[in-house]
C-alpha cells in the first residue's frame, strides 16, 4: 500500500496548520480496515487531558464504563475491526480535532457517522460529516446530538452503538456503565498533552481494578467480558513495540487475562483472584525491559512519523 503517498497527498492546510489527514486508536487496525490516509501523527501522539468529577475516586460503574469507552469490542463492523472505540473520536471524553477519514470527513475533527463504512442500517445515503463534540459536561446537556433530538444519554449511547456502529445490543450493565463514565466528564477544553507509554500503562493498571468486582461476585460472563476489553488495551500497547522483549512481556499479560477468564469459567475463583493479584503487581512494577524499550518504540513521535511514512509493510 502506498501509504506515504496517500498521507502526503491528503495533507491539508487548515487554519494555517499542516494537518496530516486521518484517524485512529489502533495503528494496525486502521491500516487494515480504514481507507489509506486514516492515520494521524497528532492524534496518535497527543491527547486531551481527562477531567472527571471525583478524580480517581470512581464507582465500579464509572470505571467499567471508562474501560468500555476505550474498547473497540463495544462497537461492531468496521469500527471494531479497525480498533476504534468511543475514545478514538472522543479521546479522554473530549473531541478528537484531528480525526479524518478520507471519503467520510470534509475537514479534520468532522466525520460522517451515518455512513455505510460503519453500518448498512445506519447509512443515510448522504455525505454529511458532523463535528465531533467534546463530551465534557454532557450530563448537564438537556438535548443531545446535532439535531438535539434525544434527551437521554442512555438512549443516545445505545443508538451510537447499535445504529451508527453496528454493535451488538448492549446489556443494561454495559449501558449504565458507559453512561456513568460520561456523567463524570467535566472541565473546560484543555490543551493536548504528549502521550507516553507510561500513560497507557497507567490506564491499564487502573483498568485492571475493574476485574476485582466480577471476581469477588463470582460472575464468569462479566469476568470474560472485562478480560477481553483489557486484552485489547494490552494490544494497543503491544502494537507500538517492535522489539521482541517488550512484546513478550505484553503477550504474557494478555495470556494471563485469558487465563483469568478461563479459571472463572471453570469456577476456580480463588485461583482466578490470585492470578489477577499477580498480574496487578507485575503491571504496577513491570520488568525494566518494558520502560527501557519505550523510547525506541512507536510511542516516540519521530519513530512513529517514520513508520507512518513507510510505503510498504
Ligand atoms: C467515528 C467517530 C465517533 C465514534 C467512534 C463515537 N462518536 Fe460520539 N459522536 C461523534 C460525532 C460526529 C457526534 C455528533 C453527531 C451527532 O450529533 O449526532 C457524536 C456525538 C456524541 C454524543 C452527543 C454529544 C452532544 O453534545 O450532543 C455523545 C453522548 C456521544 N457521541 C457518545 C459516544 C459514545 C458513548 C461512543 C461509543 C459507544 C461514541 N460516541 C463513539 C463521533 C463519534
Amino acid at each position: 500500500m502506498l501509504l506515504a503517498l496517500c498521507l502526503f497527498a491528503q495533507g491539508l492546510f487548515v487554519q494555517g496548520l499542516f494537518v496530516q489527514a486521518a484517524a485512529a486508536q489502533s495503528l494496525r487496525g486502521a491500516l487494515d480496515w480504514l481507507p489509506p490516509g486514516s492515520l494521524n501523527l497528532e492524534e496518535l501522539t497527543r491527547r486531551p487531558q481527562e477531567i472527571q468529577t471525583g478524580g480517581r475516586q470512581q464507582s465500579f460503574f464509572a470505571e467499567y464504563g471508562r474501560l468500555a469507552f476505550r474498547s473497540p469490542d463495544v462497537l461492531g463492523g468496521n469500527a471494531r475491526k479497525a480498533g476504534l472505540s468511543c475514545h478514538a473520536c472522543h479521546p479522554n471524553g473530549d473531541a478528537n480535532r484531528h480525526f479524518f477519514i478520507p471519503g467520510l470527513s470534509d475537514r479534520p475533527g468532522h466525520i460522517d457517522v451515518t455512513h455505510a463504512l460503519w453500518s448498512a442500517k445506519g447509512d443515510d445515503g448522504r455525505a454529511n460529516p458532523l463535528q465531533i463534540p467534546s463530551l465534557r459536561g454532557v450530563k448537564d446537556k438537556p438535548r443531545l446530538g446535532f439535531d438535539r433530538r434525544l434527551g437521554s444519554l442512555r438512549e443516545f449511547t445505545r443508538n451510537v452503538i447499535v445504529l451508527e456502529f453496528d454493535g451488538a445490543e448492549p446489556d443494561p450493565l454495559l449501558l449504565d456503565a458507559l453512561v456513568a463514565y460520561q456523567q463524570t466528564l467535566a472541565g473546560e477544553q484543555a490543551p493536548e498533552q504528549p502521550l507516553h507509554f507510561e500513560d497507557d500503562l497507567g490506564d491499564f493498571v487502573r483498568a485492571l481494578g475493574v476485574l476485582r468486582l466480577p471476581l469477588a461476585e463470582e460472575n464468569a460472563p462479566l469476568t470474560e467480558r472485562i478480560a477481553t476489553m483489557l486484552r485489547s488495551q494490552v494490544g494497543f500497547m503491544h502494537e507500538r513495540f517492535e522489539a521482541t522483549a517488550p512484546q513478550q512481556i505484553l503477550e504474557s499479560w494478555s495470556q494471563d487475562l485469558r487465563g483469568i477468564a478461563a479459571l472463572a469459567e471453570a469456577g476456580r475463583w480463588p485461583e482466578a483472584r490470585d492470578k489477577l493479584g499477580a498480574l496487578q503487581r507485575q503491571a504496577r512494577q513491570p520488568p525494566a525491559a518494558l520502560a527501557a524499550a519505550a523510547p525506541h518504540s512507536l510511542y516516540d513521535p519521530e519513530k512513529l512519523r517514520a513508520w507512518l511514512s513507510k510505503p510498504v509493510r
